[in-house]
């Protein structure tokens, strides 16, 4: 087999070779993708071996990405890989949060349990070993904070400099307090996410390797998320996956890992994937209301879910795509919903950062408006670890026993 590199739009269709430091298509200028090929797919064994790979100590197989190895790009040996062990994390069942949104079954794919909490490290091991492969001294990317918390980890694992470019002021404490730990350079851009991505695309440092998720490679790597997540389902796919959507590489390599599994045969139908954002950074949710296939970009996104703050998704294409393949939907939610639907994952237990409660909070408004069936089989991804945004949480609770003391006050 041989993996190689094409341009992610249909009609256009370039390819190139797999290692070419290329983020765009040079006929068209949109996105590529990683075309893997693997020349011979036995479902029934490979859904065995790579579960058998849980049991192995060799580096590649305890990672819960590159043990889905026959479906990554095939030219790294195993000394080559940057790995933290990341994936094999839990599928974990909701209670009150099931009750709250109104659904039989839901199921929490908790990706901020990975090393650095977030889903970023499953696309980060697979781009780390690339930009390691074609000799990268040093990597950079945009960050709202989570990628830079995992370019740092991954940086400081492949003993290359790592470089962060973030809105100044618009990340989380915690994620800047992890990107220092791993002793990344931080630069701070006025502006916002999307600004910060276009200071980074323009500055033509030809020695820096890009690793934001329009790198192909970074999609590879969060793809097998799904593979994971289909395998603890015993292979039989949920009804819905629902995720939050920010830049959205997450929603586009879910559904590119949807598509290679039915194309290959190892499932037979394809979960609808649903795609939340917060309402005030919600570009994909307003297109696809409106019915226009032409996003318009927002110029001030706002939202107190900081890791989706974004107004211009590059990925926004491929996402569309991926919904379009499932027969999926695109929803928004208020910040209020999503620190309500926060506040309940807290309470079963499990939690997450603010950008990751938005998949809850979408499942409620999706079926209390009937356009979700409570009785199907929900997954939603959370994409976040609890810790990411501590001042969120304390801020909300001196809010919450303000309102109290008011209403005691009051009687
Ligand atoms: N959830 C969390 C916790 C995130 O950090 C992000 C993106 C998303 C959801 C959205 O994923 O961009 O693939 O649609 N965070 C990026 C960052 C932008 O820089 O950490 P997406």
């Amino acid at each position: 087999m041989t993996s190689y590199l094409q341009c992610s739009i249909d009609e256009c269709g370039t390819t190139l070779e797999l290692h070419e430091r290329a983020l765009s298509c040079p006929k068209c200028g949109d996105l590529l993708e990683v075309v893997v090929n693997p020349d011979y797919v036995d479902p029934a064994k490979l859904k065995q071996q790579w579960l058998s790979r849980r049991a192995s100590h060799e580096a590649r197989d305890t990672s819960g990405v590159w043990r889905f190895r026959e479906f990554l790009p095939d030219c790294y040996a195993a000394h080559d890989v940057v790995t933290l062990c990341e994936g094999n994390v839990p599928l974990v069942r909701g209670q009150k949060t099931a009750q709250w949104a109104g659904v039989k079954d839901v199921w929490f794919k908790h990706l901020g349990w990975n090393p650095t909490g977030s889903f970023k490290d499953l696309g980060m091991t697979v781009g780390m070993t690339e930009a390691r492969f074609v000799g990268a001294k040093a990597v950079a990317c945009a960050s709202t904070g989570n990628t830079a918390a995992s370019l740092a980890a991954y940086a400081a694992r492949a003993g290359v400099t790592g470089r962060v470019y973030l809105p100044a002021g618009q990340a989380s404490a915690n994620k800047l307090a992890q990107a220092l730990d791993f002793g990344a350079q931080i630069v701070q851009i006025e502006g916002s996410f999307d600004d910060a991505l276009e200071t980074l695309l323009n500055s033509a440092d030809p020695d820096l390797y890009f690793l934001n998720s329009i790198n192909p490679f970074r999609i590879e790597g969060q793809k097998t998320a799904m593979f994971e997540l289909l395998e603890q389902f015993g292979w039989q796919p949920p009804d819905y996956l629902v995720v939050p959507g920010g830049n959205l590489g997450n929603s586009s390599a879910f559904g590119k890992a949807f598509a290679e599994l039915k194309r290959y045969g190892f499932i037979e139908k394809v979960p609808r994937i649903v795609i939340v954002q917060a309402e005030g950074a919600n570009p994909l949710a307003r297109m696809w209301a409106s019915g226009s296939r032409q996003l318009r970009a927002l110029e001030r996104p706002v939202t107190v879910a900081t890791a989706i703050r974004i107004g211009n998704p590059r990925s926004w294409k491929k996402a569309l795509k991926a919904v379009e393949l499932t027969n999926g939907l695109v929803t928004d939610v208020t910040d209020e919903e999503l620190g309500e639907a926060k506040a309940v994952i807290g309470r079963d237990g499990i939690g997450c950062e603010p950008a990751s409660a938005t998949t809850l909070a979408g499942i409620r408004k999706l079926v209390r408006s009937g356009q979700l069936d409570g009785d199907a089989t929900i997954a939603a991804v959370l994409t976040g670890h609890a810790l990411k945004d501590t001042e969120y949480i304390i801020k909300i609770q001196q809010k919450q026993e303000m309102r109290e003391a008011i209403t005691a006050d009051a009687h």
